[in-house]
């Protein structure tokens, strides 16, 4: 097993979204900064909750469907397995299971902003796939895009969990479109869109009654605490879950539940906040059908088929380049 993991630190960048953030109105902090090693954690605890039902769609789908995915990423002699925001890799072992029982040669390229969860993941396929080849990158989806761009080999690119949904339309074409460009003809880019369904399931999903979803969006600032020397507390702030059923669109948010001040040493800023002022942390798109085809055409992709499992309302794309 090679160990070529590359390790891009961006505090700058977390001190540039807070001030801007924490000073701009309406408040907002990027959820991409939910992701430490406590955050990671609860992350994951999230993905094991039967309420977020995510994970659990997008298993079903993979298992049921392995052989048939397999087929459609090995007519070439080789390729890279490039995953999006990898996590803890629990849905990809079944498909690396699977290239791995048929001696298929490929390396797994998981790329993540978190150097614990990649860590993790290393150390838990070196035990359960050791014939794995992996090729860890830790970095933004900015980043992870010009890794992308280095490689020559065939690529299958893995953007799983449906963390497009943490993008708004404008941004996802963004994304799409530049993943498009770094596309060969025979390549793939498998995507797990969730889909719009019954609004009180997603409010469940993101508003689980023992707290878990709750702290997750509350590490945010939890890491302004430690990371920049402030102090927030945590206990006068609300998690708060809309869904628009229209548009598909949830949105978490915090809400302080008092008057008060934050001061942030590392950044000379003191933020006050009027009681119920918001701070707005993640959004967390559903899909369906049209929108889905709209982000394609958008992007320069063409769907060439998809996977889905009704009982949850989510689904899983291949696209290759139109
Ligand atoms: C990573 N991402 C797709 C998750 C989501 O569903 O938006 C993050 C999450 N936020 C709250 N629960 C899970």
């Amino acid at each position: 097993m090679q160990d070529t993991k590359t390790t891009i630190t961006s505090i700058s960048d977390f001190e540039k979204e807070v001030s801007q953030g924490l000073t701009d109105n309406p408040k907002h902090l990027s959820s991409m900064y939910f992701y430490d090693k406590k955050g990671d954690k609860l992350f994951q605890d999230i993905m094991a909750m039967p309420t977020y039902y995510l994970t659990d769609s997008e298993y079903e789908i993979l298992e049921n469907n392995k052989e048939e995915i397999s087929n459609l990423f090995t007519g070439f002699e080789s390729f890279d397995l490039i995953e999006l925001g990898a996590g803890d890799g629990k849905k990809t072992k079944i498909l690396l299971k699977e290239f791995s029982d048929q001696k298929i040669d490929f390396t797994y390229v998981p790329i993540d902003i978190s150097d614990n969860a990649l860590n993790q993941l290393q150390q838990s396929i070196e035990i359960e796939l050791p014939d794995v080849q992996v090729q860890p990158f830790q970095g933004t989806y900015f980043e992870a895009l010009k890794e992308i761009n280095s490689r020559e080999n065939r690529k299958i690119i893995l953007f799983l969990g449906s963390n497009i949904g943490n993008l708004e339309h404008e941004q996802a074409v963004v994304f799409m479109n530049k993943i498009q460009q770094l596309m060969q003809p025979e390549d793939l880019l498998f995507m797990g869109f969730d889909q719009k369904k019954n609004p009180q399931t997603i409010l469940d999903a993101y508003n689980d009654k023992e707290g878990v979803t709750a702290a997750f969006n509350k590490n945010v600032l939890a890491r302004i605490n430690t990371e920049l020397n402030a102090n927030f507390d945590l206990k006068q702030f609300l998690h708060w879950e809309v869904y628009n059923p229209e548009t598909g669109t949830a949105k978490s948010y915090l809400v302080s539940k008092i008057e008060q001040t934050v001061h942030i040493k590392n950044l000379e800023l003191t933020v006050g906040f009027k009681q119920w002022e918001t701070i707005h942390t993640e959004i967390s798109q559903k899909y369906d059908d049209e929108i889905i085809t709209w982000l394609a055409k958008e992007s320069g992709l063409k769907m060439t088929t998809s996977y889905e499992s009704t009982a949850y309302g989510y689904k899983n794309c291949v696209f290759k380049k139109a």
